[in-house]
Order: structure tokens, then C-alpha cells, then sequence
């Protein structure tokens, strides 16, 4: 599903994309399941395998390396309109894709490619990105997790980090540490770890709002060794391995979003139209025209945002700020528009007979995670300040 409004930057290929792939997944996989996957809160384990059958896993990735060498473009249409079915199959997804895959293929050496990206990009294993820990959530640069370097030239990992997407399913983790604390953030390595290493362990699971299907894990490392042709990138370019994984994230992040707002969007139309008071249909009322009007505009408006952040990174520019710009917008929006479509609904909204209460409650953690909204506008601020 995605509405009518079509954008320069949609081509021929990806209408293709959608009609061939990307909408009969969703028709398939997720819109007969979703609900059920919010209420149970099971991992959507054959959504996810035939997402992989599809190159839905490795989108971006070069087709050497197993992925569908598709532009961030189509990324973002796929999953707008895969969240617009199911928010917790859409994040599953972006962090896989973004988050695991993106920081492989970008610092990775041939051998990390071959080995951990292939099998990541073509769906036949999942990933983590292991950043956040209790102390360190929206202040990476002051994460504890140590590293230890041993003679040898392998590592010792030993900690704790929360709140991890795909943390439980996991077959693979991105996972950032310290190797000198005093050093701040020029201490700070990222690690390929396979989740099998001895010593690695899901220590709790959370209990969330919205997005039940997909794990958020805390997971605990406990004398982890990790041979040094694990390390991704160099020692001391962890923070910015991170970041600047997180800026495409958080285009993956916006696209979510518009697909959560766009699904309460639909609704809150089809409940209008149908629903009548006083008469007529509820879509008679001015006072419900404007909640939709209003709608349309900060949906139209965010989307705007995000193709323009994914044209620049397919264009090999500076996207940090306006990947910032639409993950702000498009998860206010989700937020603002899924409120509405509640107050639209009226008691009826408030139930879980109508999805709208399922999108209110997914739509929140778009505000918060890969970057609470008050970290994008830091980021937003930082870049317009640039003297
Ligand atoms: N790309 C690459 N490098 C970057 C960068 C970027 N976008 N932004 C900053 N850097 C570099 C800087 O150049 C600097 O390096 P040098 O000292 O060598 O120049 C280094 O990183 C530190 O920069 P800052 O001093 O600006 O960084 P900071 O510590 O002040 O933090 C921040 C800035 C914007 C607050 C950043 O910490 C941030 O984005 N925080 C939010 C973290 C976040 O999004 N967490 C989400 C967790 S992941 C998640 O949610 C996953 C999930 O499972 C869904």
C-alpha cells in the first residue's frame, strides 16, 4: 500500500519492484498475519525467510556481496509500504539492512564480506547492532562494554548492552566497544560477533508498547573472544562506524514511520466515509475534513523529506542532516497522524477491534529509537551552526 502521490524520484524500476515484490509480500506475509503477530508478540519467522527469498534483507547491497543492489529509493518504498502492514516486520528489516548489512559492506574487509555479509544480504542470516547499553543511550560515545586485546592480537569482550533489535534471533551482532575508556570515543571498536560465541548471552527480553514481534534484547557478554579478523574497520573508528551507520538507519527509521501513518491514514479515510452521525457520514464534517487534510499534509510532507534524504545518499552526498530532518518529521507525524486516527474513530479507535490502536502504539518507538527526536534536532542544529 502506498498512496497516489507519486514522486520524481519513483522510476519505472521501482514501480516494478513494488508490483512484482514488494506488494505481493505484503499481501501474502503480513496483512493476513499482523495482527495476530501484535498479540501473540511471535517473531514473524516466515515473513522474515521469504523476505530473504525475495532480496528483501540485503536490498542495497551489491549483488557480488548477495544483495539486490537496489538504491535507497526503493529501500524506502519497500518499507513504507511493508510497515504500513506491519511496523514489527518493517524494523526486523531496516536493521538488517541498515544497520547490519550497511556498516559491513561500507568498512568491511573482502573476507567479512564474503563470510558474514553474503549470508546477512541474501536473508540466510540475521543481524543485530549492538550499540545502546544501560549507561550509554542516547550518549553512545560513553558506552562500557570493554574490549580487551589480548597478546595474540584477538579480543575479549565483557558487558552488557540494551535494547536490541533482533537481539534474540540474532545470528550475527554488530557490536561496539571500548578498548580504553579514557580515550573516549577514540577508544571505541566495532566487533562481528557471531552469537554462538561462547559467553554470549540474551539475558532478558522487554516487554514493549508497540512493535511485539520484533525481540528488543538486552544481551550480556562474558569473557567473549573474538579473533582480530573480526574487527570492522580500525580500533577508534567504532563512534564513527556507528554514526554513521545510524544516519542511514535512520532513513529506514523515517520510512517506517510513513508506513505506520500512512496505514492510520487509510483507516481513519475508510472509517469516515462509512461511519455515520448526525445524519451523513462522519466525512460530511468539516471538523474531520481538516483532521484529514492535516494528515495528508504532514504525511506528503515527511515523505518529501525522506526521498530527498535517500537521493542524496544514492547521489554520494552529505545526508546526515536530512536523514536527521525526516526521521524527525516522519516519526512526528506517525505519531501526530496515529493520534488522530484514534480521535477519529472515536470509542471505536480505542479498541483492538480497528488497527488504529496497533499503529498508535508502534508509532512511538519511530520518536525514540536510532535516535531519540531531541538527538535529531541536535543534529539538525549542529549542521545548520556549521560556521
Ligand atoms: N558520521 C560519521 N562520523 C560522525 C558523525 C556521522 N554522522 N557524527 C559525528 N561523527 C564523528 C565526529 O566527527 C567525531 O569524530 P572526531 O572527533 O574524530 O572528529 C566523533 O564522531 C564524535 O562526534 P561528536 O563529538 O559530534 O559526537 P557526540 O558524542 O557529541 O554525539 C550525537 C553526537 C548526535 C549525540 C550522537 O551521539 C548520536 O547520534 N546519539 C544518538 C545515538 C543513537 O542514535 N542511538 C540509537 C541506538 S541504535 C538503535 O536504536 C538500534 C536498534 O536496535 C533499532
Amino acid at each position: 500500500m502506498l498512496p497516489n502521490w507519486p514522486l520524481a524520484a519513483q522510476t519505472e524500476e521501482h514501480a516494478l519492484l513494488m508490483q512484482s515484490i514488494v506488494d505481493p509480500f505484503c499481501a501474502s506475509q503480513l496483512a493476513p498475519f499482523a495482527k495476530e503477530f501484535d498479540a501473540t508478540g511471535n517473531f514473524p519467522q516466515e515473513a522474515v525467510t521469504v523476505a530473504g527469498s525475495l532480496g528483501l534483507m540485503g536490498m542495497m547491497v551489491d549483488p557480488t556481496s548477495g544483495g539486490a543492489g537496489l538504491d535507497t529509493v526503493a529501500y524506502c518504498l519497500a518499507l513504507e509500504a511493508i510497515a504500513s502492514h506491519c511496523a514489527s516486520t518493517a524494523v526486523i528489516l531496516s536493521v538488517n539492512n541498515s544497520l547490519v548489512c550497511g556498516p559491513l559492506e561500507h568498512f568491511g574487509s573482502p573476507w567479512q564480506k564474503e563470510t558474514f555479509l553474503t549470508p546477512l544480504a541474501a536473508g540466510k542470516k540475521l543481524g543485530c547492532f549492538a550499540l545502546s547499553e544501560p549507561g550509554a543511550g542516547s550518549d553512545p560515545a560513553h558506552l562500557r562494554l570493554r574490549a580487551t586485546k589480548k597478546a595474540d592480537g584477538s579480543y575479549v569482550l565483557n558487558g552488557t548492552k540494551n535494547w536490541i533489535t533482533n537481539g534474540k534471533e540474532a545470528d550475527i551482532a554488530i557490536v561496539f566497544a571500548t578498548l580504553d575508556p579514557a580515550l573516549k570515543h577514540k577508544g571505541i571498536a566495532a566487533f562481528i560477533v557471531p552469537t554462538k560465541t561462547q559467553g554470549f548471552t540474551v539475558s532478558k527480553l522487554e516487554d514493549k508498547l508497540g512493535i511485539t514481534a520484533s525481540s528488543t534484547a538486552q544481551l550480556f557478554f562474558d569473557d567473549v573472544g573474538i579473533p582480530s579478523t573480526h574487527l570492522l574497520g580500525t580500533e577508534g573508528e567504532g563512534l564513527k562506524i556507528a554514526l554513521h551507520t545510524l544516519d542511514g538507519g535512520r532513513i529506514g527509521i523515517a520510512s517506517q514511520a510513513l508506513g505506520i501513518a500512512l496505514a492510520a491514514f487509510e483507516a481513519s479515510k475508510r472509517f469516515v466515509l462509512e461511519r455515520e452521525q448526525f445524519g451523513a457520514p462522519l466525512a460530511k464534517l468539516q471538523a474531520i475534513q481538516f483532521f484529514i487534510a492535516d494528515m495528508a499534509v504532514r504525511l506528503q510532507s515527511a515523505r518529501l523529506l525522506t526521498f530527498a534524504a535517500a537521493e542524496l545518499k544514492d547521489a554520494g552526498k552529505p545526508y546526515s542532516k536530512q536523514a536527521a530532518m525526516a526521521k524527525l518529521a516522519a516519526s512526528e507525524a506517525a505519531m501526530w497522524i496515529t493520534t488522530k486516527a484514534i480521535q477519529v474513530h472515536g470509542g471505536y479507535g480505542y479498541t483492538k477491534d480497528y488497527p488504529v490502536e496497533r499503529h498508535f502504539r508502534d508509532a512511538k518507538i519511530t520518536e525514540i529509537y536510532e535516535g531519540t527526536s531531541e538527538i535529531q534536532r541536535l543534529v539538525i542544529a549542529a549542521n545548520e551552526l556549521i560556521p
